[in-house]
Parts: structure tokens; C-alpha cells; sequence
């Protein structure tokens, strides 16, 4: 479990309320109480309900098939996920409303009212067109974070083309990995990225990914421009702007898409093996997103609203781009670090906006607390009218930091629990509505079911034990690309027709729900997926490695951090050369947020009697629990002792 005894005594021994503002409570726009219990009765027609702020082309006949695991929605209804999102805005009284602020790490910016983003994405969907991307085909996507992103996503979802975004901090490999399994035959990249100020080779990691691969055609934005110096390849590498001059300015038809249809693939790290191909289909993915954008984040029309994701992620792609456009809300995207050129970037960006509804992540929160409160408190960010948070259990302390410094004590917190595969946000409290508790993401959404149970299933009354959704939802991951087995394995087959999240919770007495972190070997690394086996496989690809075992920390910033324990083979000796090599090994070949953070090397691995790796004994070890000094960890009798201690309790 990913808290260490410590923090999780302190979370279950939280007892702060808040109750949610009257006023907040009487404009919010799910303020029924009745709403909760109406959609539990009924989660189709709550969900049928909620479908009618999508445009459809043709409304669909049936609201749910379901037959476990694999769930169909909104069965005949067409529509198109672009369309949606900027055109349907286009008509009316938001035409010339921003839709997209984008703000360079620079300082510079762009703003694209809805009017202006529609005639972009149309003129990318025809210059996608004319290099031959059609309906279905997969097209890669390997960007930082400029305009061209989002453009690139709707002109994909303009045509019926299924995206795959990469985040740009993915090494080459991990970027060829994702190609390959996708089979897609674009690749659009940049020139390089800025970060902190310095240039990230974007292009230069593309060239090694794309090769001898599917991809047809790269696509290069130039991000940073004159001083990126990149070589282009005769016949496979074309230029954006050049080819955005090529492309007609007519509109773009938008396809029409089955609901059902794949909107986007995005690959997420699990288990075992290499990262899975999520699926997302049109009609209830969009459904789910714009539903938790009116609930969840109460989206009004004069809003300005910034989620410091990247769209790299699902938080990304669900709230940045589809969730809050087609709400029509106005976006504010932000390209670069927290800290650059200062501290309070952040700060500065609400105040120069008036950003009303804040989205961030816990590990961002705690580090702002570590920097101090000077840079909040320099900037007037009275506009602020409600704060959410995501991407891994929010630590009460840090949460009413968040809402002291950041919320001046007046604006809700939502915590939103989900996953690249739940699509949307399922446990959160609704502003309104719910009361909040410093570290619990509170209840269920409407129509959504979920529980926590024991390892029989039975529902815990009060305590700790399985997350399980008992139900499907509309924005489900309709399966893994190409291995629906592993699809029904890993979500379904622990409690057969019942999702499983892979998510340990506690359920206290009022119901509420505490994610307490995976119950799987997943780390979570400042909020993002790293797969313990993948790390492990990394390092052991390094001639000196003969065998390795990757768990998570606790770490005060980062919620977990990466410890590796490595055995090296006869003739290598532990070095600090060699640490800094196996960082760099796992860097390469994964990217630099899978770098440990620290490496052990050991004589032997403590395993049970069955071959396990005793995790929980390496992170009692690396949190500093069993062994004050770690240098003794290559003597194999310290190993054995610890291990004695141990076997009981794990097998
Ligand atoms: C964790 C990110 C506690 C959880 C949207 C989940 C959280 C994994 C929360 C999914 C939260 C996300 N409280 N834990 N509010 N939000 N998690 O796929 O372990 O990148 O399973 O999706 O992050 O990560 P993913």
C-alpha cells in the first residue's frame, strides 16, 4: 500500500468538516440533494439525462447494453467529438468567446475564441487529410504542451482518426513502444520543447522511435523555433506551417461518428508487461467528461478555467480539452514548469487571467507548502471560486494548505478519484453538496456504483478494503488495445462484473470513501503511473545488472518515489559511476520520470518460499524502518534475518 503507517493513521484520524457554502451551494448547477439517490435508483436514465447537453447527429436508440465485462452506449447515436467541443460553440453567443488561452513558458500567449480554434482544427483535419490520415487509422502524438496539441486531438477527432498521445517526457523508446503496439502511421512531434528555460530534443528522440516502425509521415511543429536545430528526413518529414498553407480554409465536415466509435487510445502502465492501450470511444467518454465538468467543476459560461495537467495524461485530454470545451468553458493552458522563471508562475497566471476554478495535483500543492507561502501570498487571487485536485491521495495537511493559502478559507476543494480508464472523474464531492473531509475524495458521482469490499466481496462497513464499481459508466474503457484478455484479467477477473481499480480504500462511518493507494505493483510518482516491472526491466538491460526489484517510497513531496535494489553480476563492482549510469539506463530507456531515486546494491533479494520479492520488507527498508544504515544491505546475512522476520507475514 502506497502510505506508509504513519500518514495513513493521520488520514483516518481526520476529523475537519466542511460544509459546503450556501451561497456556492445556491448557484451551483447540481444543487438537488435527491440527485444522488434518483441516479442510484436509475443510472441509465440519470445518464440519459446528462447525454442530452451532447449534440448528436442521430439520437441513439438504447441507452446501455451490458454484458460483463465489455459495455456498449448510447447504441445508434452519432455525433462527432470535435463538433461538440468548437462548432456547436461556433452558432452562437460563444462564437467569439476564448476557448483555449495559451501561455508560453516564455511569457508569451495566444488566445483562440471558439470561432478562431474551429477554422485551426478544420485546417489541421484538412492538412491531416491530405497526408493521408482517414477515419480509424492511428495517429501518434509527441508534443509539448503549444496550441498545436489540442488543434491536433479535435482535427484527429474531426476526421474519425484515433489519436495516441505520448507524453513529451516518455523517452524514444517508450514513444516506440507505443507506436508500435498502436500501429500508427503519423507521427506529429516538434522541433524541441522548453523546460525551465532549456531545450528538450524532441525531434531527435521522434527519429529514433519512428524508425522501421508503421509511421508513414512526421509532422513537425516548430515549438521553439530558429534555435532548435533539427535534420529532417527527405520523403517522411514535413513541416507544419508549411503544410498548414497547403490546406484548404474551407470547413472541415466533421465524420460522423458511431458513439461507440474510438475517440483516442492512451497507453497507462500496469502490472506486468508492457503499458496498455486504454480505450475511449466517442459518444460516452464525452458524455462522462462533459457531465463531471457541469457537476464536479460547476462550469459556468464566465469562467476561466486552468488545469495545470498535461495533456499527455488523461487529466489532460479529459480536462483540458474535451471535458471543458465541450462545455464551452474558456481554458487557460500553460506550457511550462511551475517555477520558472519564478516560484509563483502559477499565482501570476490565475491573477493575470482571473482564473475562477483551479486544477492541480497533490504533489504540486506540497510543493508550494515546501517553497513557503511568500509567492501565494504576493498575488490577488480573489477571482478563485472553486479548487480541485488529482492524480494520487491528497494528504490532509497539504489539502488545508490548499485551502487556507490558495482558497483564503472560502472556496470548495473537490478531490477527484479516477483513472486513465475510468475516463472521468467517479468519486469527488459535487461543490454544492458534499460535505468534505481533508483527504477523502468523499462519495461516488451520480451514477456512478461503488463500493469498497473484502477480498470475498462483501462490503466493508467501516474500514479498509477493495475499490470496486460495481456498475458501468458511460467514459469505462471499452477494452485494451488489441489483448481483450488482458482487458477482462486485469479489470474483471478478481470480481467477476465488477470493475476492479487496482485502488486500496477505507470507508468510515459516514460512507465516505479514502483512497489509501494500489493494492498492485504500481508506483505513483508524483501523481504519475510507473509499472515497478518496467523500471526493473529497464535496469536489468544494463550489462552489470543481473537482478533488480523496484518499489516506492514514501516521499514527502512526491507521494511515492523510486527505490531500486539492484544485484549486480560477477565482475561489477557498486560505484557511484554506476548509480549515476543506471539512472541514466532507466532514463533512456522510459524517461526521466521513471529515474530512481535512489539504488541499493544488495548480494541477494529478500523472496519468499514461492520466489516473490518481498516488497513490503524493501520499503520497510528503504523508508528506514528495519535498517538505520544502509550500507550493511550487501552483507546476505542482514537480508536473511530481515527475511526470517518476514516470511510469515507474507506468504
Ligand atoms: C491515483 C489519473 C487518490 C489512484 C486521473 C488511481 C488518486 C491512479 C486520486 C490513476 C485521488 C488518482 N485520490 N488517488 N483523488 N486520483 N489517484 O491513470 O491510485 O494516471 O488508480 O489517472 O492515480 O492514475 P491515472
Amino acid at each position: 500500500m502506497a502510505n506508509d503507517t504513519k500518514q495513513l493513521d493521520a488520514l483516518l484520524k481526520e476529523e475537519r468538516t466542511f460544509e459546503p457554502n450556501p451561497e456556492f451551494t445556491q448557484r451551483a448547477n447540481f444543487n438537488d440533494p435527491a440527485i444522488y439517490e434518483n441516479a442510484a435508483r436509475d443510472p441509465e436514465a440519470y445518464w440519459d439525462e446528462q447525454a442530452q447537453n451532447i449534440t448528436w447527429f442521430k439520437p441513439y436508440d438504447k441507452v446501455l447494453e451490458w454484458d460483463a465485462p465489455h459495455a456498449k452506449w448510447f447504441l445508434g447515436g452519432k455525433l462527432n467529438a470535435a463538433y461538440n467541443c468548437v462548432d456547436r460553440h461556433r452558432q452562437g453567443p460563444r462564437k467569439n468567446k476564448a476557448a483555449l488561452i495559451w501561455e508560453g513558458e516564455k511569457g508569451g500567449s495566444k488566445v483562440f475564441t471558439y470561432d478562431m480554434l474551429g477554422r485551426e482544427v478544420d485546417r489541421a483535419a484538412h492538412m491531416l487529410t491530405n497526408l493521408g490520415v482517414k477515419k480509424g487509422d492511428r495517429v501518434a502524438v509527441y508534443l509539448p504542451m503549444v496550441p498545436e496539441l489540442p488543434i491536433t486531438l479535435l482535427a484527429c477527432a474531426k476526421i474519425g482518426a484515433i489519436h495516441t498521445v505520448v507524453f513529451a517526457g516518455f523517452s524514444a523508446k517508450s514513444l516506440r513502444d507505443r507506436i508500435e503496439d498502436a500501429n500508427a502511421k503519423l507521427l506529429v512531434t516538434a522541433d524541441a520543447s522548453w523546460r525551465r528555460g532549456k531545450q528538450v530534443p524532441l525531434k531527435a528522440f521522434a527519429d529514433e522511435a519512428v524508425e522501421n516502425t508503421s509511421v508513414e509521415k512526421v509532422l513537425v511543429v516548430k515549438a521553439v523555433g530558429e534555435e532548435a536545430s533539427i535534420s529532417l528526413t527527405e520523403g517522411r518529414d514535413l513541416l507544419w506551417d508549411e503544410e498548414i498553407e497547403r490546406a484548404s480554409r474551407e470547413p472541415f465536415p466533421a465524420a460522423e461518428m458511431d458513439a461507440e466509435d474510438i475517440l483516442y487510445l492512451l497507453y497507462t502502465s500496469g502490472t506486468t508487461g508492457k503499458p496498455k492501450g486504454i480505450v475511449h470511444t466517442t459518444g460516452g467518454y464525452l458524455v462522462g467528461v462533459n457531465t463531471s465538468m457541469r457537476s464536479v467543476f460547476d462550469i459556468k459560461d464566465e469562467d476561466v478555467y486552468f488545469c495545470t495537467a498535461d495533456i499527455g495524461w488523461v487529466t489532460g485530454h479529459s480536462y483540458i480539452v474535451y471535458g471543458p470545451l465541450s462545455a464551452g468553458a474558456t481554458v487557460v493552458m500553460y506550457e511550462g514548469a511551475p517555477d520558472y522563471p519564478d516560484r509563483d508562475r502559477f499565482w501570476d497566471i490565475i491573477e493575470k487571467y482571473g482564473v475562477t476554478i483551479f486544477y492541480t495535483a497533490p504533489t504540486s500543492i506540497r510543493t508550494f507548502m515546501k517553497w513557503g507561502t511568500s509567492y501565494v501570498e504576493k498575488h490577488d487571487l480573489s477571482t478563485l471560486r472553486l479548487l480541485g485536485t488529482v492524480g494520487e491521495p491528497i494528504n490532509p495537511e497539504a489539502w488545508m494548505w490548499f485551502h487556507k493559502y490558495v482558497g483564503k478559507e472560502k472556496t470548495p476543494i473537490v478531490d477527484t478519484w479516477w483513472q486513465t480508464e475510468t475516463g472521468c472523474a467517479m468519486i469527488a464531492p459535487l461543490p454544492g453538496l458534499t460535505k468534505t473531509k481533508p483527504g477523502s475524495a468523499t462519495k461516488p458521482l451520480p451514477g456512478i456504483i461503488a463500493d469498497v469490499v473484502d477480498d470475498d466481496g462483501q462490503p466493508v462497513e467501516k474500514g479498509g478494503g477493495n475499490l470496486v464499481i460495481k456498475y458501468p459508466w458511460p467514459s469505462m474503457l471499452r477494452t485494451v488495445w488489441g489483448d481483450d484478455e488482458r482487458f477482462r484479467n486485469t479489470y474483471f477477473g478478481k470480481f467477476p462484473g465488477w470493475y476492479l481499480p487496482g485502488d486500496a480504500a477505507h470507508k468510515d462511518e459516514d460512507g465516505y470513501i479514502w483512497i489509501l493507494g494500489r493494492i498492485d505493483d504500481v508506483i505513483n510518482v508524483s501523481g504519475h503511473r510507473i509499472g515497478t516491472m518496467e523500471v526493473e526491466s529497464a535496469l536489468v538491460s544494463h550489462p552489470a545488472v543481473a537482478e533488480a526489484a523496484v518499489i516506492g517510497r514514501s516521499d514527502d513531496v512526491k507521494g511515492q518515489a523510486i527505490t531500486a535494489f539492484v544485484i549486480l553480476k560477477e565482475g561489477y563492482e557498486p560505484s557511484n559511476a554506476m548509480t549515476a549510469e543506471l539512472k541514466e539506463t532507466v532514463a533512456e530507456q522510459i524517461g526521466k520520470l521513471a529515474r530512481p531515486e535512489e539504488i541499493y546494491y544488495t548480494a541477494e533479494l529478500p523472496k519468499t518460499r514461492s520466489a516473490k520479492i518481498m516488497r513490503r520488507l524493501l520499503r520497510d527498508i528503504a523508508e528506514g524502518r528495519v535498517l538505520g544504515d544502509t550500507t550493511t544491505l550487501t552483507d546476505p546475512s542482514v537480508i536473511e534475518e530481515l527475511k526470517k522476520q518476514y516470511q510469515h507475514k507474507e506468504e
